[in-house]
């Protein structure tokens, strides 16, 4: 077994052999602009449309509603502050665990005079729907709801079906950032309407740099980039079509795999807690860790209060082992967890997020698992070799 251990998943995912394979002739053999109307651009042309397909199939959406970006972050930017330009929002609920993508959003709206709700969560991170009620009863003009679909730090799930049905009660538009769960959940939007969604294909093997934003007919809005008219008026900027290729691979192989998937790295997850449990006295999980209410590859750990927990992370990455301690774009700042702050989790016990994928085998998690317990007993621990 190779001593090097990638366990930071929900951070990005290796591209998969196939995704490179699909994207390299779109780099210099079919590298035409998907705007030019001669072969070359037509064969670009051509490439893209085919993957809008793939994502529209997935979702049950049509492929007018469906339009690519350059990340998740730009999909979620572009469907707050476009909602508030375009379609009269004034108010915007959301929770305090959502990634900052979409709570930076926010507050740059509560900047220019929209009013911010926050829904009450419980231990877990899950939104309060009894609550998310209460503040869609209160009148107060037209309303986002704006709460993820599974969080990145701590894996807890939203019951998207849920909050769907509130917002058609109480009229209004619903946004769900699913980063985290495109290529892992199936969705039907006819059955359970979401009016935005967002997509990132680094988070399902597929390349970094390239998104897609889900809008629904009903609740189209105007550009968020100024510019050509690429992606139907909608995202100026010649595309990313080795990107949108490699985001259709990714996803193709990722609907195809999805239950195998699923039960693999669910069985991951139970067998990292089951080690976990028994190699650490007082080891705890933040979040829901049910198969139900979490994201299947997704395991928070809360080590007990420990002299050498400050530096765990540090001294995994030096034994090879990579994990992380919250959101990969927050690491490198000072600041704690805004996820674990939210949910009320002890700020003495240090967290490490765990986070698998297909490549990864149940050795690996016993290799961490043994690493982490020596660490915590102060037992000599061995390097990766390079
Ligand atoms: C839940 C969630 N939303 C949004 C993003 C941002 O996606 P991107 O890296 O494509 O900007 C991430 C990535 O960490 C995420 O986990």
């Amino acid at each position: 077994m190779s001593v090097k251990v990638y366990l930071d998943n929900a951070a990005t995912t290796p591209v998969s052999k196939e995704v490179l394979d699909e994207m390299l002739p779109y780099f210099a053999e079919h590298f035409g602009n998907p705007s030019s109307i001669h072969s070359y651009g037509r064969k670009a042309k051509a490439a893209i449309e085919k993957v809008r397909k793939t994502v529209a199939k997935y979702l049950n959406a049509s492929t007018s509603e469906i339009f690519f970006t350059g990340s998740g972050t730009e999909s979620s930017n572009t469907i707050i502050k476009c909602a508030v330009r375009d379609l009269g929002v004034k108010r915007i609920i959301t929770s305090k665990t959502e990634h900052h993508c979409v709570l930076h959003s926010v507050e740059a709206m509560q900047r220019e005079g929209v009013v911010i709700d926050f829904v009450v969560l419980d231990k877990y991170g899950k939104p309060d729907l009894n609550s998310l009620g209460d503040l869609l009863a209160a009148e107060k003009g037209t309303t986002l709801v704006s709460l993820m679909h599974a969080n990145n730090e701590i894996g807890t799930m939203l019951n998207i079906a849920e909050v769907s049905e509130l917002c058609k009660q109480y009229g209004a538009y619903f946004h769900s950032d699913t980063v985290q769960t495109i290529g892992y959940f199936p969705f039907d939007l006819q059955k359970v309407k979401i009016h935005f969604m967002s997509g990132s294909a680094h988070k399902f093997h597929g390349p970094k740099g390239v998104g897609f934003l889900y809008v629904n007919s009903e609740a189209m809005l105007k550009p968020y980039i100024d510019g050509g008219s690429q992606e139907r008026n909608m995202r100026a900027g010649t595309e990313n079509v080795p990107g949108i290729v490699g985001l259709g691979k990714a996803l193709e192989l990722a609907i195809e795999q999805m239950d195998a998937n699923r039960q693999y790295l669910l069985s991951l997850k139970h067998y990292m807690i089951n080690k976990l449990t028994n190699a650490i006295e007082r080891v705890d999980f933040n979040g829901d860790v049910t198969d139900e209410g979490s994201n299947c590859k997704v395991l928070n750990v809360s080590l007990p209060e420990h002299e050498k927990a400050e530096l765990m992370l540090f001294n995994l990455d030096m034994a090879g082992i990579a994990a992380s301690g919250g959101s990969a774009c927050t690491s490198g700042s000072e600041k704690g967890s805004h996820v674990l702050e939210a949910i009320g989790a002890d700020p003495k016990r240090k967290a490490i997020r765990f986070s698998f994928s297909k490549y990864n085998t149940k050795e690996e998690i016993d290799h961490t698992v043994e690493t982490l317990r020596k660490m915590l007993k102060g037992e000599p621990v061995k390097q990766p070799i390079a």
